[in-house]
């Protein structure tokens, strides 16, 4: 006669399951565990804050009543929203246009421009804002829709993001400001506007502008320079540093680095820090953040060489209306610190942001 196995089977189940409570316990035990270790002992990694920083977000930032909310970028990892993903059509097509603008400016206003010749100096704003605007540490618009309107040393006023892109029209394009109200404007504004959306107010996304670089305790030197430069960036931006332009072309194939078509000696890449930042992490192209080919010395050299070069100038004596705001490589005095025009513009910086500093806070 067969036994019964059920009773046995039946054991055999608790006896599982009972393994299985004990298992369950001690993992649940030893989860709160590490998450108390977490919590308590250890600093907060980006990704924490960012998911902190994801979850506590309410959808209070940039409403948008016609359309579905807007997704929160983490602002430690940016990366641009596709205009494309835009759904109401007509903002679609501004915002392409924008875009356009922005990454093939002279095509509009160079010198060959189909909307007005010569107002800008041939430069496209993406040769400095790449892919439009949105590499990260290509001097991208990440944190522009969260910080602007605001005050600027420069000017000493409060800014918009209209004054902000005239600032470069005039300075970094050499050109003629374009009224706020055109088409071209509130189009290219647009799309800085919607690359940035989402980022909270006040914020700047880690990757956005310009990366910095410690400085040098000499000063940068225009003779290594010239080396650097020959052996890494004339083969595209030529010797003379005018850049290259196929005949016919609406825009430059390689851009020009001085002369009568670059950037003037208002513009943002004139100072030191901004061109080697730039310039480490962004060129010869192809250089990333992540990936850059220059050395720092490299990059301050470099910098030094292209920028002792003849460029357009510009009246700048409205600038930096408080002389002490002014940068410690912005190289036109008066200055607040006694240091020479000299070091200001080549370094060596480091005793001059001590000194600006002393002087800050005093104030
Ligand atoms: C020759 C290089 C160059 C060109 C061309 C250029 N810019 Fe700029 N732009 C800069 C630099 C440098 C900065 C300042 C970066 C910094 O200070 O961190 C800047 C800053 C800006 C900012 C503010 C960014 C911020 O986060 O505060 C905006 C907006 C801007 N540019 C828009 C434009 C637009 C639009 C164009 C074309 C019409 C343009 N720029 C063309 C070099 C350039
Ligand atoms: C392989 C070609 C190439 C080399 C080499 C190269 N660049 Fe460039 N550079 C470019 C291109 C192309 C752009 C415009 C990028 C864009 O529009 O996406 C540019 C843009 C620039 C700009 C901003 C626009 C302007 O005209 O001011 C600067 C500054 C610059 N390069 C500096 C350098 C320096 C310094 C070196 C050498 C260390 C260098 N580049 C090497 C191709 C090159």
């Amino acid at each position: 006669m067969a036994k019964d196995p059920k009773p046995e089977q039946d054991a055999a189940l608790r006896a599982a399951l009972g393994h299985l409570l004990n298992l369950t316990g001690f993992l649940t035990l030893s989860i709160a565990a590490l998450l108390a270790y977490v919590v308590l002992f250890t600093q907060p990694k980006p990704w924490m804050s960012a998911w902190w920083a994801r979850i506590t977000a309410t959808e209070t930032e940039n409403p948008t009543p016609d359309g579905p909310p807007t997704e929160t970028p983490n602002p430690a990892i940016w990366t641009a929203p596709s205009v494309d993903g835009e759904s109401d059509a007509a903002k679609r097509k501004q915002l392409r246009y924008g875009k356009d603008l922005i990454a093939h400016t002279s095509k509009y206003f160079g010198p060959a421009g189909t909307i007005e010749k010569n107002r800008t100096n041939g430069l496209n704003c993406q040769n400095c804002h790449l892919d439009a605007g949105t590499t990260y540490f290509g001097n991208n618009y990440a944190a522009v829709a969260a910080t602007y309107p605001k005050f600027r040393a420069r000017s000493g006023g409060i800014e918009n993001v209209y004054k902000r892109v005239n600032d470069c029209i005039e300075r970094s394009l050499n050109g003629r400001a374009l009224d706020t109200a055109s088409e071209e404007m509130q189009a290219m504004v647009a799309y800085i506007q919607y690359v940035g959306r989402g980022v909270p107010k006040g914020k700047a996304p880690e990757g956005s502008g310009i990366k910095k670089l410690p400085l040098l305790n000499r000063p940068a030197d225009p003779n290594r320079g010239k080396i650097v430069y020959e052996a890494q960036c004339q083969s595209c931006h030529q010797a003379d540093g005018r850049g290259l332009i196929a005949q016919g072309a609406a825009e430059f194939t390689y851009p020009p680095l001085w002369g009568a078509l670059s950037y003037n000696d208002g513009a943002g890449l004139y100072r030191l820090s901004n061109f080697a930042g730039y310039v480490k992490y962004n060129m010869p192209q192809g250089a990333r953040h992540d990936a850059p080919i220059l050395t720092d010395e490299e990059a301050w050299d470099v910098a030094a060489y292209v920028n002792s070069q003849p460029r357009p100038k510009k009246d700048i004596r409205a600038d930096w209306p408080d002389i002490s705001s002014k940068p410690f490589d912005h190289p036109f005095g008066p200055f607040a610190d006694g240091f020479s025009a000299k070091q200001h513009k080549f370094g060596p910086f480091g005793p001059i942001k001590a000194k600006l500093a002393a002087l800050n806070a005093q104030k």
